[in-house]
């Protein structure tokens, strides 16, 4: 089944169910300078879900647009996108769960015709703020769903809210088991390895909260969120979104055009490419700021990975053409807004194209410095520092070189490109300390709060817990860590509570440079000893924390703000990973 089949069988099933059906609102929110872009269904909805009367009556369906970029470096995995559309239902204040329970199970298995065998549930396991939602427990078995795949967790992953405070509630999740082997005897629907892939929450919105905490609505809503993409790639038997015709044609085409083969750029370019024309589409444009930072920062992480397959930019007006051929149907604005499309991505091109020039004043010194001398050949370590810093792939650097009289050694920018790429690829698997990419006053703040992560689980898990990778963006921190059980509620509140504690404190954070025994001998913290210099610097913060690290960190933990666990899971067997966020 077709994306767009999905969508109308989905609008026209909830037709029938007596909704109205109201159109996607803009992903550049109307009346809401809070959030960047549209990142929910519910989120144009919200005045009615608060109590306002909607004019098209208390059952609607849509389909939105989505745009959610806090995952933007993780675009480029088989998963991850930033531009989605999640279909919708909403009751306000009409039917509750056991109506909107029998509708999506009834959708499901009738009009998807997805085994029920495929199917297991998720439901809220209660808490000081909620009881346990033993009744949709009980509907789900009614309906057909065997009590065995029946699973209840907490906050984490069954209530849902948009960001800190608003209409909120718990939720129940439906998850299709891809038929993969289970990654271990106790893996379930929470668990991140792939086997189940959440396919449909539905949010029985009931509270609203702010910050006194929870209060009860005027009235029970239910709102639902369905992601098209992801549904289309497990109804089609795919492993990734990028092998269904949303992409396809796209991939294809920069398959022909690569001169070298990266099956991640290839989705990076073809995800940001259609989430940029999305955003153009509906007005955004690209600036140094906010919303504007976001689709510029889309456009050129497109075009560096335009340039990392060798693909000549001038193409980008095909693969613009491609996209709005492809995706009309289902967005006839693409269409009528081609002309402003190309003139938006073309010319911030083109500004980033100067940037890049930069690179080619980078290699006129470099040739400068070789001028008089008798080596007519450029170093590879050059040729690569091009590449990596630039962008500029090492064919340009050989054009270049041959115009000048030079030879590029490509033979040391294969090794080096080699190494490089070991390096990312463990990188990604485990990201060592000191190696932080990007060094924003975001990211060093999060480089300090694994510090403090790490010392607050030798204090609630225990001394033997240590760190086993990490992995920080702008956005987030994950930290992978041994522990033999699944944190429980209790233990995630301790922590949570501790590093608080010394963010509040005001800890300053002091360097110190000393010969690696004894640092060790001193008891500083370290991953792994054999990866250090003789002499290395040692981070402490106050009394708190003591570790190996290159930094950077900040000067005190009070920059922090406050620390918060999202999420924790299995990472594989034996160690567990938290991600966090720090909210200012
Ligand atoms: N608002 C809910 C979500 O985004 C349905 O998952």
């Amino acid at each position: 089944m077709k994306a767009i089949e999905i969508r109308n069988k989905y609008l026209d099933f909830f037709k029938k169910h007596g909704h109205a059906v109201i159109p996607s609102a803009p992903l550049i929110p109307e009346n809401d300078p809070s959030v960047l872009f549209t990142t929910a269904g519910m989120q144009p909805l919200v005045p009615y879900l608060l109590g306002e009367k909607h004019p098209e009556g208390t059952r609607l369906t849509d389909y939105q647009k989505c745009v959610r970029t806090n995952d933007i470096e993780e675009v480029g995995d088989n998963r991850h996108l930033t531009y989605f559309e999640m279909l919708g239902n909403w009751s306000l204040g009409d039917y509750f769960k056991e109506e909107s329970i029998a509708m999506s199970y009834e959708f499901l298995t009738k009009e998807l015709g997805i085994p029920v065998e495929k199917l297991s549930v998720t439901c809220f396991a209660g808490d000081e703020d909620c009881p346990r939602d033993t009744l949709s427990a009980e509907i789900w078995g009614k309906v057909g769903i065997p009590k065995e795949r029946i699973y209840f967790y907490g906050k984490d992953d069954n209530w849902w809210i948009a960001g800190e405070e608003g209409p909120c509630g718990p939720d129940t999740e439906m998850f299709y088991d891809t038929g993969k082997p289970a990654c271990s005897s106790d893996c379930e629907p929470s668990c991140d390895c792939g086997k189940y892939v959440e396919i449909w929450n539905n949010v029985f919105m009931e509270y609203f909260k702010d910050k006194n905490g929870y209060s009860k609505l005027a009235k029970k809503n239910v709102d639902t969120g369905l992601g098209l993409e992801r549904m289309t790639m497990l109804l089609q038997g795919k492993e990734t979104p990028f092998d269904t015709e949303l992409f396809s044609p796209i991939m294809q085409k920069l398959e022909q055009l690569q001169k070298v083969d990266y099956i991640e750029s290839r989705r990076i370019i073809a995800e940001h490419l259609r989430s940029s024309m999305m955003i153009i589409s509906d007005g955004g444009r690209p600036s140094n700021l906010d919303r504007g930072y976001v689709l510029r920062r889309l456009i050129r992480r497109m075009i560096r990975h335009l340039n990392k397959l060798e693909i000549n930019l001038e193409e980008l007006s095909t693969l613009i053409e491609i996209n709005v051929d492809n995706l009309k149907e289902m967005y006839p604005d693409l269409e009528k807004n081609k002309d402003i499309l190309k003139s938006v991505i073309l010319e911030e091109k083109d500004k980033f194209v100067k940037t890049l020039t930069h690179g080619e004043r980078e290699f006129e010194k470099e040739i400068k410095k070789l001028e008089g001398t008798n080596h007519k050949k450029i170093a590879g370590e050059i040729v690569f520092r091009l590449y990596d810093t630039y962008g500029f792939p090492p064919e340009v650097t050989k054009e270049l070189a041959a115009e000048h009289g030079y030879e590029v050694d490509l033979k040391e920018f294969d090794e080096l490109f080699k190494k490089h790429q070991e390096k990312s690829r463990m990188g990604a698997e485990q990201k060592f300390k000191g190696g932080l990419a990007e060094q924003t006053e975001e990211t060093i703040a999060y480089h300090t709060a694994t510090h403090l992560l790490n010392a607050a689980l030798k204090q609630v898990i225990g001394k033997d817990a240590h760190q086993r990778g990490s992995n920080i963006t702008v956005d987030r921190m994950r930290f992978d860590f041994n522990c033999d059980h699944k944190l429980t509620q209790e233990e995630k509140t301790q922590i949570e509570n501790l590093v608080n504690q010394w963010i509040q404190e005001g800890i300053e954070v002091t360097k110190q440079e000393m010969k690696k025994e004894e640092a060790i001998q001193s008891g500083a913290e370290c991953m792994f000893i054999e990866k250090y210099p003789d002499i290395v610097t040692v981070y402490s913060i106050g009394n708190v924390s003591k570790e190996l690290c290159g930094g950077p960190h900040v000067k005190n933990t009070k920059e922090l703000g406050t620390f918060k666990i999202k999420k924790e899971e299995a990472s594989s067997s034996g160690i567990r990973r938290i991600k966090a966020i720090l909210v200012k």
